[in-house]
């Protein structure tokens, strides 16, 4: 299916069905470091519950609303990223990602939502991306900033996870920058 080269050693694949199993084991082995910022780990205790997101972001895919990749590398699965449902009244989608820890700080999250925040801008033709992240998440920022998107202000209280409420920082790229 989809798929989409950040050389020179990466690619983006949609996630499939197939892929449930390898995407969980990694999951799983990063619970720690996830469950500060992705709240969805929490309800990720399986190979089934990782089975159940990919066939819901399939039918996301099959609806028009966007859809989620997994980040390989050296065919080796190494994180995601992906697009919450896509707002097609005013044009506008979110997008997430995360990286497995022996594969952070090598910019593979940079290229990989680059290519991402071109194709919602190029090819989709949306009119704005957002990424929000929390506060304290000083390495998700500097990703959306080094992908030049503009910081917003900050929205108190916005994401409940395992240890409380997290701030949050908007940050978004329109299609005219
Ligand atoms: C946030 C995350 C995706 C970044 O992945 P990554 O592989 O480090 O991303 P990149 O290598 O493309 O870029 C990271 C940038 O943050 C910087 N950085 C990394 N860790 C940092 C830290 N602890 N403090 C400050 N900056 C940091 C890097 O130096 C780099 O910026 P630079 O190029 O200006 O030096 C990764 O840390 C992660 O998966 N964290 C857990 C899940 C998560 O937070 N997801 C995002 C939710 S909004």
């Amino acid at each position: 299916m989809f798929h989409h080269p950040l050389p020179p050693d990466a690619e983006l694949r949609i996630l499939e069905v197939r892929h449930a199993e390898e995407l969980y084991e990694l999951c799983d082995a990063n619970r720690q470091r996830l469950a500060p910022y992705l709240p969805w780990i929490d309800s990720t205790w399986s190979q089934a519950d990782t089975r159940e997101f990919i066939e819901q972001g399939l039918q996301q895919f099959a609806s028009g609303q966007g859809f989620h990749c997994g980040i390989w590398r050296q065919d080796q699965i190494a994180g995601s990223v992906g697009m919450h449902k896509i707002d097609w009244l005013n044009h506008s989608v979110a997008i997430g990602y995360w990286i497995a820890k022996e594969f952070e700080g090598r910019g593979l999250v940079t290229r990989a939502a680059a290519a991402l925040t071109n194709h919602c801008l190029r090819d989709l033709g949306l009119h704005r991306v957002e990424i929000r992240c929390a506060t304290t998440n000083v390495a998700s920022q500097r990703v959306a900033e080094r992908l030049g998107f503009r910081r917003e202000g900050t929205l108190r209280g916005a994401q409940k996870v395992r240890d409380g409420w997290l701030d949050m920082v908007v940050f978004s790229k329109l299609a005219a920058e």
